[in-house]
C-alpha cells in the first residue's frame, strides 16, 4: 500500500542498521537541511548493540533501540521489530545496511513500504561485497540500487540507481568509496520518490506519475 500524499503529517521513517550508519546519517542530514521534507525519524533499530549506527542515533537524540537478533529464530526477531516499528507508527522502513534477511511476516506487514540500498546495479552483483564483486567481474560500469523489499534478496522492484564509471586505477576502496558517494544522495532521492505518492508499481517496474493520476487509479 502507498504511502497517502495528501496526509497533513509526516511521513516516519523507521531506520534498521547493523553497522556503520552512514546512509543513515545521509538520510538524517537531509531531513535536517531541509532536502528531504515531510518525513521525520520516528525510530532506529540496530540487531547489533556495537553498531556505530546506533551510537550515532542516540547522539543525534533520535528514539532508537537495540534488538540483537543473533541466536534467535528469524520470525520471533522479526516479529518483535514488527512490533516495535509499529508501535511507533513507522510508515516506511528504510533498510540502511541492516544484515538481516526479512521473514516473508515482515515484508508483508509493510507491503511496499520497505525500501533497501545495495552498493551495485541490480541484477548484477545481488548479496554481500557486491563491490567486490563489480571490481572482480571487470565491469566498467557500477552503482547503487535503491529498491522495495519483496521475499527474494536484493530482489524487489527499483526506484532508482545511481552509476559510476569502474576507472583503471580504482582498487576496492576507491571504488567502493565512490558508490558510497552516490549511494548517500540516492537514499534521499528515493525516499522523496515513495513519499511523494507519484508512481505506481506496475509488476516489477516502479513508474513515476502525477499524484493526481495515480489516485485516480487507485493503484498501489
Ligand atoms: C552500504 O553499502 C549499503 O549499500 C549496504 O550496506 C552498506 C551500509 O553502509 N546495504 P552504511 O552502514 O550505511 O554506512
Amino acid at each position: 500500500m502507498k504511502i497517502d500524499p495528501s496526509a497533513q503529517s509526516p511521513v516516519r521513517l523507521g531506520i534498521l542498521l547493523s553497522g556503520r550508519g552512514s546512509n543513515f546519517l545521509a538520510v538524517a542530514e537531509s531531513i535536517r537541511a531541509g532536502r528531504l521534507t515531510g518525513v521525520e525519524i520516528a525510530i532506529v533499530i540496530s540487531n547489533v548493540a556495537e553498531a556505530p549506527g546506533i551510537a550515532a542515533a542516540a547522539e543525534l537524540g533520535l528514539r532508537n533501540a537495540v534488538l540483537v537478533s543473533k541466536g534467535r529464530k528469524r520470525a520471533e526477531h522479526d516479529a518483535d521489530v514488527t512490533a516495535l516499528l509499529e508501535a511507533h507508527g513507522v510508515d516506511l522502513v528504510c533498510l540502511a545496511g541492516y544484515m538481516r534477511l526479512l521473514s516473508p511476516e515482515f515484508v508483508g506487514a509493510f507491503p511496499h513500504r520497505i525500501l533497501n540500498i545495495h552498493p551495485s546495479l541490480l541484477p548484477a552483483f545481488p548479496g554481500l561485497d557486491a563491490q567486490q564483486q563489480a571490481f572482480d567481474y571487470g565491469v566498467k560500469v557500477t552503482g547503487c540500487t535503491v529498491h522495495f523489499v519483496d521475499d527474494e534478496l536484493d530482489h524487489g522492484a527499483i526506484v532508482l540507481q545511481r552509476s559510476i564509471a569502474v576507472l583503471d586505477d580504482d582498487d576496492t576502496h576507491t571504488l567502493a568509496a565512490r558508490i558510497l558517494a552516490e549511494e548517500h544522495v540516492a537514499y534521499t532521492e528515493a525516499i522523496a520518490r515513495v513519499v511523494s505518492g507519484e508512481y505506481e508499481v506496475r509488476g516489477r517496474r516502479y513508474v513515476k506519475t502525477g499524484s493526481k493520476g495515480a489516485r485516480e487509479q487507485g493503484s498501489e
